[in-house]
């Protein structure tokens, strides 16, 4: 079998866009595809139709478009997403709470599906999921991260639904990440960036391409035995959270 191609959804900005710039390095073919589609440098291709992750007859149609141009997809990377707004519980809005959870959830799932049944009838192929520490701890997003929660469940079961079938399906969970979607968290004021430092064990964000690797791997040969994992990439953010509570975690001794 031909090597495939890789599709990246959310592939023109940040960790979709450091995903498919690397793999494209690599000397992998790359289509990306975007609701906002803009070109990336460094070879990966473009689909110029803008591509709604959270629309079924978009996704449906697209995944057969991209294929009979491209040729069969063997790696999928469900980056595309929104971050979720912050309320207070008896403000959050719950057009809003559809909106991210159609987004970044059901969207998700049906790219996969998608993508999914066309490998599993070729019997080869491998999906990574983009989810979220979010997704593994609570915080003032509340449809955000049940929806990434839910990723890690969904990404679980079609871990489970082909595997015997050679579909491998992960996922990734970024810790706090410098793109652009973060940025603009912290300049609203949003999001502290200083005590998002100090909560990592490693007392610094996660930079996109840190993912990309990890996503380039659970796609790749290396990681032929492993499915149904999420893994996290967050600099030490799940260790490190929860020393607040001890003191703080230890400073190093001054070099
Ligand atoms: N940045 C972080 O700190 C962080 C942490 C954990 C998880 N994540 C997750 O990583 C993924 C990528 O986030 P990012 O930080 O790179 O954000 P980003 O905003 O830089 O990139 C997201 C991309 O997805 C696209 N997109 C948005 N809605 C879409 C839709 N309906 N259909 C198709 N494309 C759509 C955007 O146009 C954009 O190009 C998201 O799922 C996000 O939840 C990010």
């Amino acid at each position: 079998m031909s090597e495939g191609i890789i599709l990246v959804t959310g592939g023109s900005r940040g960790i979709g866009a450091a995903t498919a710039t690397l793999l494209a390095g690599q000397g992998k073919e790359v289509v990306i595809v975007d609701i906002q589609p803009e070109p990336l440098p460094g070879g990966a291709i473009l689909w110029p139709a803008p591509f709604d992750v959270a629309s079924e007859g978009t996704v449906i149609a697209g995944v057969a478009d991209i294929e009979k141009a491209h040729g069969p997809i063997t790696g999928l990377v469900n980056a595309a997403g929104i971050f979720g707004k912050m309320h207070r519980l008896e403000k959050v809005r719950m057009e809003q709470w559809d909106r991210e959870v159609n987004i970044d959830l059901r969207g998700t799932f049906m790219v996969a599906r998608s993508v999914g049944v066309r490998m599993a009838a070729r019997r080869h192929g491998a999906i990574v999921n983009v989810a979220s520490v979010a997704g593994m701890t609570s915080g003032p997003i509340h449809a955000y991260t049940a929806a990434k929660a839910g990723v890690i469940q969904v990404t679980q079961t079609l871990a489970a639904e082909w595997g015997r079938v050679g579909v491998r399906v992960n996922a990734v969970s970024p810790g706090f990440t410098r793109t652009a979607m973060l940025e603009a968290g912290i300049a609203s004021g949003a999001m502290n960036k200083p005590l998002m430092e100090r909560y990592a064990a490693m007392n610094r964000m996660v930079e996109p391409v840190e993912v990309a690797q990890a996503i380039a791997w659970l796609l790749s040969p290396l990681a032929s035995a492993v499915t149904g994992i999420n893994l996290p990439v967050d600099c030490g953010y799940l260790a490190g959270s929860t020393w607040g509570a001890y003191g703080g975690l230890p400073q190093p001794p001054a070099s």
